[in-house]
């Protein structure tokens, strides 16, 4: 990744460079030549869909392993193959996810699959391309998350952060528990501007970029996730 010594400016803010971002304790990034291999096929602009999308499905649960490694757990038994009870361990509080429309999507299939049962959110919000101002149109978010202790926020992308941003605004009114945000690429202007609104949040990326363009795409990137995902472009 380059060096940017100075800070870029994109429309007018200047952007903190990839360097001062990444000493952050709450920011985790995959550092793993599996990983980049998988970033690498998300960047390829030949990458088919269902590439893309297989891609994001091994590393969304490679990051959800990661955000969930000091989960707490308690023990119960099982009946093992011998009858007798065996040793067994559980998640002790509830865990649920909460997918950004509509790229999120396309991690909820990786994260259900490690974890069946698992409660599932949807925030629909868009990014006006003009403004990058972004704009709820729909959400099931509940009145209450009742004993839910961890929320896992998915969005493949955190570029200036003011969808994440809007999202986790509308969760901690009503949660107090953990917030992790999973996500493929992040631009240092979204992770520092996120880090900044709540500083209990964790974030988890497959890879950290160098910045934004003045049309807010995250550099080097990978372009437009849902359309990349659902094959709109
Ligand atoms: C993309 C992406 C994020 C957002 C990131 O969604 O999936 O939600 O942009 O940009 P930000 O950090 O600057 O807010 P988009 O608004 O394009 O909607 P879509 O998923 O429906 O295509
Ligand atoms: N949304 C995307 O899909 N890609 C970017 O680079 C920025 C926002």
């Amino acid at each position: 990744m380059t060096d940017f010594a100075q800070p870029i400016p994109m429309r007018g803010r200047l952007q903190p460079s990839r360097e001062s971002v990444i000493q952050d304790s709450h920011l985790h990034v995959l550092d793993h030549p599996l990983a980049t291999s998988l970033v690498t096929t998300l960047r390829n602009s030949s990458s088919p869909s269902h590439e893309f999308e297989w891609a994001i499905h091994e590393l969304t649960q490679h990051l959800i392993w990661n955000a969930l490694t000091d989960e707490p757990i308690e023990n119960f038994d099982v009946s093992g193959f011998s009858g007798e009870p065996t040793p067994g361990t559980r998640f002790r509080r509830r865990i649920a996810l909460l997918a950004i429309l509509r790229a999120g999507l396309g991690m909820v299939p990786p994260a259900r699959a490690l974890i069946p049962d698992i409660t599932t959110y949807q925030i629909g919000i868009k990014r006006d391309e003009q403004t990058l101002e972004p704009r709820c149109y729909s959400s099931n978010l509940p009145e209450s998350f009742g004993n839910i202790g961890h929320l896992l926020i998915l969005d493949p992308m955190l570029a200036t952060g003011g969808s994440a941003h809007m999202a986790l605004q509308q969760v901690r009114q009503r949660f107090d528990g953990t917030i992790s945000f999973i996500g493929m690429l992040g631009a240092p202007y979204g992770v520092a501007q996120l880090l900044g609104a709540d500083p209990t949040l964790r974030i988890f990326l497959a890879a950290l970029d160098d910045r934004l363009n003045e049309q807010g795409y995250i550099l080097p990137g990978l372009g437009d996730a849902g359309d990349r995902l659902f094959g709109t472009l």
